[in-house]
């Protein structure tokens, strides 16, 4: 063959809804995709939200190259269940090895995006399904451009102005009861933090809602009681199942999403099954507020 540069692969979409979830075929990403592939898969994941690959076989050290590909590696700031050579990849597991879990298990049950208590909340992240149950544990994700766009036209103009405070601590013990409460050290490294209701994703332009009811204390400016009401009342108009895709996992199933503009949780299953897999977050940016 005389030409210098691979064939570019037969990359092909097929879209979950016109609005949320895709997934991409014809790619193996135990090597980083070229410029060309992982441009197609970028522009994927900025249509849908979330993409996913079936069949892949990753190794951790393949995952964490994979993601290289979006952005610099977070290492969370819970520091177990990660590989001793690469703090980069966590385990999320209910597989007990001597009596002792191997991984972080029944984590992510309430809808959240992604480290948005930090100042910098995850940009992407990465989940790879090692081993799961035949049937539950479904990962769910709602389209928050959706809920900021279906909303009527003076409520979009009234929570463009608003801000949020996100707070780690606010519902931890509630929603981990089988955990100890974060530590005062945890706590500090983790204060609040104020983001706007509403973000503009940098790469789209488009705004999504950025709220969870489980992570944002209360909105500034507000009364408690007018604050909840209102978050409680734009997460649950969020999630309602129209702006919901839940992935059904298969072993090797690789999951990407765009913590911007989704939401997601995980769901409960029988845990006489085995369920494994392995997580990286993409560093992020500050959440920029609409201006017009
Ligand atoms: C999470 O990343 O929040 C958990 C997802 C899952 O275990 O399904």
């Amino acid at each position: 063959m005389s030409s210098q540069t691979a064939p570019a692969p037969t990359l092909s979409v097929r879209p979950m809804s016109e609005r949320l979830g895709a997934e991409i075929r014809g790619i193996d990403l135990s090597a980083p995709p070229d410029a060309q592939a992982f441009a197609a898969i970028l522009q994927t994941l900025h249509r849908y939200g979330v993409i996913f690959f079936r069949g892949q076989k990753l190794s951790p050290d393949q995952l964490a190259a994979f993601s290289r590909c979006f952005g610099e590696l977070d290492i969370h700031h819970m520091t177990e269940h990660v590989f001793p050579h690469l703090p980069q990849v966590r385990v999320l597991s209910n597989v007990k090895k001597d009596g002792v879990s191997i991984g972080i298990t029944k984590g992510g049950m309430h809808w959240h995006s992604d480290l948005s208590y930090k100042p910098q909340p995850a940009l992407v992240t990465l989940l790879y399904a090692v081993e799961c149950p035949p049937t539950g544990a479904d990962t769910q994700f709602a389209d928050m451009y959706a809920a900021f766009a279906d909303l009527p036209e003076a409520e979009r103009k009234k929570l463009q102005a608003l801000h949020a405070v996100h707070d780690r601590n606010y519902r931890y013990s509630a929603l981990y009861p089988g955990r100890p409460p974060l530590t005062p050290e945890q706590v500090a490294k983790v204060p609040p933090v104020e983001h706007p209701l509403v973000r503009v994703h940098p790469a789209t332009g488009r705004p999504a809602l950025f709220v969870a009811k489980d992570v944002v204390s209360h909105i500034t400016g507000m009364t408690e009681g007018e604050s909840r009401a209102l978050i409680d009342k734009l997460e649950a108009f969020a999630t309602r199942p129209d702006r919901v895709y839940s992935h059904k996992w298969q072993p090797g199933d690789l999951v990407v999403w765009d913590n911007r503009c989704t939401l997601h949780r995980a769901t409960p299953y029988d845990p006489q099954y085995r369920r494994t897999l392995y997580r990286t977050q993409v560093r992020g940016e500050t959440p920029v507020a609409m201006t017009s």
